[in-house]
């Protein structure tokens, strides 16, 4: 079975064909990233803008080689609303049009079928163990079965993603976030950063005091306190994973999200599955993939954007 997998719940547009939630046909992303790099952030306004006009080539990119499939995945949020209404909007006018059924998925639980477009002969493990770390998500899921999932932490306040947005935009480096705190972070300082919530008998995570301390070394150098920064955030991300994981008997461990595109924290979590950095970041590649195994179509006319769907 193919399915056309729809993503615009943030900057990315994007569009993929999947086979059986493995095999990845086509997987086409645009993004506006660029652009707001100028302003150091997101503008919702802009990135909606920018949805409408990349929508209709990115899917025609997608599927020109393609024509052929069974079903439209699309993702209803978390996201921007403006950003959302486009990708949504557009999919259930497919839908009527091409009389195809149409199936809504959950961007977060999306990021973590990039696990199962690794190598379609090695599918995770169930139950699982996800660190889903993004630009607004920081959280630990309990994934017994598809479709069975359990929140078991989540962050009390930013989350690693935004605490790397933040933390760049503090020191200077650049948007987004993430990899500019990476590319900058090239030795030790002899003062670490603290490692929020490390040891407590929880599976929560905060990062905003980071942010804080980070703001009141903004002067040192910036090399330095972008390797902290990289060096507190990963440390905590690790234990608690690996904490939970012991305490819940899963069969694997899995991660997702932008973040989990960070090569530092690839390397301290040691997997022996991990999607790579490109599968990590928004694609429609893992919402048709997610589309494949909660296969629960719904009348299009029922389909609406939810901007703060949860998990
Ligand atoms: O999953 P994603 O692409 O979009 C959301 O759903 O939020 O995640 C974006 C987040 C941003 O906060 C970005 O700074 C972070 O992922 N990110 C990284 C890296 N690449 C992206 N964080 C750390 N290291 C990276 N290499
Ligand atoms: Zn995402």
């Amino acid at each position: 079975m193919r399915i056309l997998g729809i993503e615009t719940s943030c900057d990315e547009t994007a569009a993929a064909i999947v086979e059986d939630g493995v095999k990845i046909i086509s997987n086409v992303v645009a993004s506006s990233q660029a652009m707001h790099a100028k302003f150091g952030g997101i503008i919702p306004e802009q990135a909606a803008r920018e949805q409408v006009k990349s929508i209709i080539p990115v899917i025609n990119e997608a599927i020109t080689a393609y024509p052929d499939f069974d079903a439209i995945g699309v993702t209803i949020g978390p996201g921007l609303i403006g950003s959302l209404l486009v990708g949504v909007e557009t999919a259930k006018a497919l839908a009527y049009t091409w009389n195809k059924p149409l199936i809504p998925v959950n961007h977060l639980v999306g990021h973590i079928y990039a696990n199962w477009l690794i190598d379609e002969k090695k599918p995770p493990k169930l139950p699982a163990l996800v660190l889903l770390v993004s630009g607004g998500h920081s959280e630990l899921i309990y994934m017994k079965d598809h479709g069975v999932f359990e929140l078991i932490g989540s962050t009390r306040d930013d989350a690693a993603g935004e605490c790397f947005d933040k933390c760049a935009r503090i020191l200077n480096l650049g948007y987004p976030g993430g990899p500019a705190i990476e590319r900058a972070a090239t030795k030790p300082s002899q003062t670490p950063l603290p490692r929020p919530l490390i040891y407590e008998k929880n599976f929560d995570f905060s990062f905003s005091g980071l942010k804080t301390a980070v703001l009141h070394r903004k002067d040192e150098d910036p090399g330095q306190i972008a390797y902290e920064l990289q060096e507190a955030i990963t440390d905590v991300l690790v234990k608690k994973t690996l904490k939970a994981a012991e305490s819940l008997k899963v069969d694997s461990i899995l991660i997702a999200g932008g973040v989990a595109a960070n090569q530092r924290l690839r390397e301290k979590m040691n997997l022996d599955l991990i999607p790579p950095v490109s599968l990590c970041t928004d694609n429609a590649a893992y919402i048709a993939s997610a589309a494949f195994f909660n296969n629960r179509p719904i009348p299009w006319q029922k389909i609406d954007a939810v901007p703060d769907l949860v998990v």
